[in-house]
């Protein structure tokens, strides 16, 4: 599991006009800014344990984008999910995206880019076969960033969300 040190890892720097934004590994003192961000940016609102859980069990992918105030602006985090294979009788393992989101104040510099970049090194080292996630039919920018890394739209999952829209379930080759 993670060291000290590894959380300390800056793993990028962005620079804009007036501020630099660096991507490091989530603490549990960056849970709030997290839940900040994504109750600002999601309609999908998850409890505080749940975020702890996955910091718990996933540290090594849950990583934070920080400005140069050390305040959060965006984050990744993915669980790893064991599956039945559709070719054998064995188990599969699968990195699913749980959750991305950037603050609109610092979208299109290319922060959730190297979000998933990064976070995606990390989930591969779980032995998985796959990359999924579920996003919303109408979520167009989030659409094209996982185009942008060649996911591909598997099948639609019907009244995903609460609201009753539906979601794509969307795949990649690990
Ligand atoms: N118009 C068109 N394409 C866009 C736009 C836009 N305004 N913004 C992003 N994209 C696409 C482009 O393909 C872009 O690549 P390019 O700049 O080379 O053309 C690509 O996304 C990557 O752009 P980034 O700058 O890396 O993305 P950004 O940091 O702006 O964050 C994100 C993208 C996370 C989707 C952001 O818009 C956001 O936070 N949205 C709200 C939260 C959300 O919808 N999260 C995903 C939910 S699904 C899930 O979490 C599993
Ligand atoms: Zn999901």
């Amino acid at each position: 599991m993670g060291t000290d040190k590894d959380t300390q890892t800056k793993y990028f720097n962005i620079f804009t006009d007036n501020d630099s934004i660096i991507i490091r590994r989530c603490t549990l003192e960056d849970l709030e800014g997290v839940i900040e961000v994504n109750e600002k940016e999601l309609p999908e609102d998850y409890p505080y344990f749940f975020y702890k859980s996955i910091l718990d069990n996933y540290a090594d992918s849950f990583l934070v984008a920080c400005n140069s105030s050390e305040k959060v602006i965006g984050y990744i985090m993915w669980r790893v999910e064991k599956l039945p294979s559709k070719y054998n009788l064995e188990f599969t393992n699968k990195g699913h995206l749980v959750s991305i989101a950037v603050l609109k104040n610092y979208r299109r510099l290319g922060i959730a880019s190297a979000l998933l970049n990064k976070s995606m090194l990390k989930v591969k080292n779980h032995n998985i076969d796959e990359f999924v996630l579920e996003v919303r039919v109408s979520n167009y920018l989030a659409i094209s960033l996982y185009k942008k890394f060649k996911f591909k739209t598997h099948s639609i999952k019907n009244k995903y969300y609460r609201d009753g829209e539906n979601a794509y379930y969307m795949t990649l080759k690990a």
